[in-house]
């Protein structure tokens, strides 16, 4: 259900002067609206790129919830792709608005300086990123265009702005690869596989050296594998539950998937973003492993999600190949002790509660489209195929 949010114009929209003070409802009204406009200039600013995606949608949220005001980076698409802030919008109009949204990407440096500049944001959250390691090897170029280049377009528009913001980088689990180390810390040396993990790399240290060189209070969020039931269909965890679901409501047969033996330690995308805010709001900028310090297989994902819907899931999965990557991450495990210690950080979804969280969020996306299918075409075949070329 997406709707036409309006973009660009300035941040808080049109509301500064009222010709027509005079009458009493109106002068009170003005004056909501001159206490607002006091409260949004109190409170902090914070800017986010990639505020269209999971992490994105749950970060404004946290932040809203905290008074902030906050400003996203959209990319401009012939289709809406505002769907996962769709909930905390408000047209720039309403005295009450406190989220705004303008039009950018990561590649274009003079826009990011002008949203800068025209924002003056506290907090920078660097969110977004072309964020799919099976894509990044088709698409290796593109993939480091937006995953590092983007980086240092944006700080580089915060070093020329001269702005005293502070910046968060969504690094990766992924940048530990070909895992040297289990479990892995921020000691643990890198060993990307993919061209994400090798472009985010490139962020990683691009953020840490502008913390050293110029002072810029950087801190880079290394975030193991989280999940929600607003990730994204074509990554492994929602891809299961959103098939596992539709099985269960006759709406699909069969689930296609690449490495059922690979790890990863995943948590919930809501405890994270609240990790990314404790690093910038912390006395020093430093570097963080985030993580629950738990991995489980594929198969351990499959197990937990088909159990809730008392079904066998060998009797569905089969294996396709071209789900399979040029080079694999075979385990993540991470160790959160140090944000544990310093930040007071911990996960609060179990794993169990993440799988059944998004299994109830995908039974009932999948019973709308039952009740669709029963609609539309009784005693039709109520099969509605999916993705069935998607390449990830
Ligand atoms: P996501 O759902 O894929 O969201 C990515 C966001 O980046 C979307 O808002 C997307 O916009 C935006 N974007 C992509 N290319 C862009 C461009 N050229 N200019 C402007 N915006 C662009 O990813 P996520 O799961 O929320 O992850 C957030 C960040 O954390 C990413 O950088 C990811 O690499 C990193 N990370 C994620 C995890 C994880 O497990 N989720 C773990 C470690 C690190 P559209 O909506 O228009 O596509
Ligand atoms: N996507 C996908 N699709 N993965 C599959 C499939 C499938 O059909 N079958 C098996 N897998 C395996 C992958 O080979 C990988 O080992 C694992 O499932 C997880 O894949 P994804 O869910 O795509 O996530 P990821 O670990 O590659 O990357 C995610 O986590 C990173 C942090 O470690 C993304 O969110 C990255 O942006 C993030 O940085």
């Amino acid at each position: 259900m997406a709707n036409a949010i309006a973009l660009g114009g300035h941040p808080f929209g049109q509301q500064t002067h009222d010709r027509h003070m005079s009458t009493p409802a109106i002068a009170g009204r003005a004056r909501i609206k001159r206490d607002h406009m006091t409260n949004i200039r109190d409170s902090k600013k914070a800017l986010i790129t990639g505020i269209t995606g999971q992490d994105g949608s749950y970060l404004a949220e946290f932040l809203l919830a905290k008074d902030y005001t906050v400003h996203g980076i959209v990319r401009r698409s012939s289709t809406f792709n505002t769907d996962r802030i769709e909930h905390l919008y408000r047209d720039p109009h309403d005295p009450n608005a406190r989220l705004f949204l303008h039009f950018g990407d990561l590649t274009d440096g003079t826009g990011l300086r002008e949203i800068l500049t025209r924002v003056q944001p506290d907090e920078v959250y660097n969110l977004d990123a072309q964020s799919h390691v099976r894509v990044s090897f088709d698409q290796p170029v593109y993939t480091s265009q937006i995953n590092a280049l983007g980086t240092i377009n944006l700080l580089e528009a915060i070093r020329d702005t001269h702005l005293p913001t502070r910046f968060y980088q969504a690094s990766s689990s992924e940048m530990y690869g070909k895992a040297v180390q289990t479990p892995q810390n921020e000691s643990t040396p890198f060993y990307p596989r993919s061209p994400y993990a090798c472009a985010k790399l490139y962020s990683f240290w691009q953020t840490l050296n502008y913390r050293e060189a110029y002072n810029i209070f950087a801190c880079n969020g290394i975030l193991f594998n989280h999940e929600s039931p607003r990730r994204g269909e074509t990554f492994v965890t929602r891809k299961i539950t959103r098939a596992a679901t539709r099985i269960a409501l006759g709406l699909q047969h069969e689930l296609f998937l690449g490495n059922l033996d690979a790890k990863r330690d995943w948590g919930f995308a809501g405890d994270y973003v609240q990790a990314m805010w404790l690093m910038l709001n912390h006395s020093t900028p430093d570097d963080y492993v985030i993580a629950t310090g738990e991995t489980h297989s594929i198969r351990e994902f499959l197990d937990q999600t088909f159990a809730i819907l008392n079904l066998d899931w060998q009797k569905y999965v089969h294996v396709d190949p071209r789900y399979f990557r040029p080079t694999e991450v075979d385990l993540l495990l991470g160790d959160p002790s140090k944000a544990r210690r310093t930040l007071h950080w911990k996960p609060r979804v179990s794993f169990k509660q993440l799988v059944k969280m998004m299994v109830d969020s995908d039974l009932a996306i999948a019973n709308r489209e039952r009740l669709i299918a029963d609609h539309e075409k009784p005693g039709a075949s109520t099969l509605i195929p999916r993705g069935a070329s998607s390449p990830d």
